[in-house]
């Protein structure tokens, strides 16, 4: 693929094949991920990479914690409370997520990408059940064979999220390069005492983001989805 191909070409994948991407090729995708500008050169991050087992069970218990919570978040407030306290459930990853309404603009084009998700899924928009089940797909990773976990260095401030954001981006392009498909996901930021279980990762290291990485799944609506981006005209700051 020419290089405007292959970043025209990368979608978020939301179902993966069963089939394991090789060593070698991760590697080569880490490897290209690598070449990324960071500021001042610090690479301010490190990458957690599950495969086979691993990736598996981290699947199983981030899913497990998933379904506690959305359990506990639906009983009346003080069996919520005692829950909370002491299900072992709640979020424990080190960045908040935004809860409620985006900013602005913003939560209208989180809702027109999510109705249009929903909609190639053949979700209603009531169906809570099918919905709380397309939720839950992203603790398994989509059945991708390999998930990534992103960790970034909270000393070099916000500009550790950029770098790791160009680094993430890279990385997406390369595995688009290789025929195979990505889906980054904020989701996997949620619960990091899950990935202490498996990785030994350095001290002072914050859990930022995931990603899902395997070869898509053939004819799957999900993966045909192509959001609205927006146009040049919204992208650029008149001049005054
Ligand atoms: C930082 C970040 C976090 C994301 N988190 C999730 C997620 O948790 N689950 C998910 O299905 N998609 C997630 N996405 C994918 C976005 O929904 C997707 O990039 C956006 O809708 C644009 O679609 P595209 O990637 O196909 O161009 C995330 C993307 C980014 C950049």
């Amino acid at each position: 693929m020419d290089f405007s191909d292959v970043l025209h070409s990368r979608r978020s994948i939301r179902a993966f094949a069963d089939k394991p991407v090789p060593q070698a090729i991760i590697d080569s995708i880490l490897t290209d991920a690598i070449e990324s500008p960071s500021s001042s050169n610090t690479q301010p991050y490190k990458v957690a990479v599950a495969t086979g087992k691993t990736c598996q069970q981290l699947g199983q218990e981030l899913l497990e914690k998933y379904r506690k919570i959305n359990v506990i978040q639906r009983q009346p407030l003080p069996l919520k409370l005692f829950n909370a306290a002491t299900s072992n459930a709640m979020p424990d990853g080190d960045y908040k997520p935004i809860l409620g309404k985006y900013p602005g603009i913003f939560q209208d084009r989180r809702m027109h990408t999510g109705k249009g998700l929903y909609e190639i899924m053949g979700i209603q928009r009531g169906d809570k059940k099918a919905r709380d089940a397309a939720m839950a797909r992203n603790f398994t990773f989509f059945d991708a064979p390999v998930a990534i976990f992103v960790f970034i260095h909270p000393g070099m401030k916000f500009t550790a999220l950029v770098d790791a954001g160009i680094m993430m981006q890279s990385l997406m392009l390369s595995a688009t390069d290789k025929g195979l498909g990505t889906c980054p996901q904020g989701a996997l930021g949620m619960w990091r005492s899950p990935l202490e279980k498996h990785f030994d990762i350095p001290k002072g290291y914050n859990l930022v983001c995931g990603l899902a990485l395997g070869y898509p799944k053939e004819d799957e609506e999900v993966n045909s989805y192509r959001p609205r981006k927006i146009s040049l005209d919204e992208l650029l700051i008149p001049t005054k």
